[in-house]
């Protein structure tokens, strides 16, 4: 499926949609709420195929929610996810093209994402192995040392949002390697301490919805975003 094409780049999305959204509760996994007046995956969804340097987007999806996600985006690629959400993404890279060259993985829990956060993912990889949006920490941060508490230097830590970008043998190395992580910027640096990572300024709106609290702001931005 190509979406957009362009002379020698193939850039395609990973888009993780199979969570059970167990910290949010209720009937449905909450990439499928209402958000706005229309579900929460598509809000990403729509960002990426607006973006013409996009060529492809693969939407990882569980099993009860492959035909729903099939028939309501019949521009994208379907494909089971796993236990946890590196075995999502893992499944969403495999199916990839082989001639993939730059690959983003996004949260489908994070609808706000600009176009300008895509650019400056998509530019940070033409010089980068790895790239993603991340934010200064606003609470002071402790951690658990022994029977302590230890204060860390917040200057010294970033929040990582998403889309992590990758060129794509870099990404499919970090997935080989067997090391396990919460994200794949996190698996590049554990698997290659070495490896170039360019991380740059993301946005406040770009939070993952994670409670009903975050659903509850979330209308509010979406107001903003069809507005
Ligand atoms: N995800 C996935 N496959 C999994 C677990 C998570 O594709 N096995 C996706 C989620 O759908 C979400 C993103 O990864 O878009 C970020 O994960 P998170 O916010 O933790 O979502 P959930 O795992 O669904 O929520 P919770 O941890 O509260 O159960
Ligand atoms: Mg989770």
């Amino acid at each position: 499926m190509i979406l957009h094409s362009d002379s020698n780049q193939s850039n395609w999305v990973v888009i993780v949609a199979a969570g059970q959204g167990s910290r949010m509760g209720g009937d449905l996994p909450k990439q499928f709420m209402q958000l706005g007046g229309q579900e929460i995956l598509r809000y990403s969804v729509n960002a990426f195929q607006q973006h013409v340097a996009i060529h492809g987007i693969i939407i990882v999806t569980s099993d009860q929610f492959l035909n729903h996600v099939k028939n309501a985006y019949p521009a994208c690629e379907v494909v089971p996810g796993g236990v946890t959400r590196q075995d999502s993404s893992a499944k969403g890279v495999a199916a990839c093209p082989d001639d993939a060259t730059k690959i983003l993985v996004h949260d489908a829990a994070r609808p706000f994402l600009s176009q300008q956060i895509i650019n400056e993912c998509l530019a940070a990889l033409d010089e980068y192995e790895a790239a993603a949006p991340v934010l200064p920490l606003r609470d002071t941060i402790v951690m658990s040392v022994d029977t302590a508490w230890q204060q860390l230097d917040r200057q010294t830590l970033r929040a990582m949002q998403t889309p992590e970008g990758f060129q794509a043998e870099t990404l499919r190395a970090a997935h080989r390697s067997g090391v396990v992580g919460t994200d794949e910027i996190g698996l590049v640096l554990t698997s290659n301490p070495e490896a170039q990572v360019h991380l740059f300024e993301g946005s406040p709106d770009n939070f993952k919805i994670t409670t009903s609290l975050d659903l509850e702001l979330a209308a509010i931005v979406a107001a903003r975003y069809r507005s």
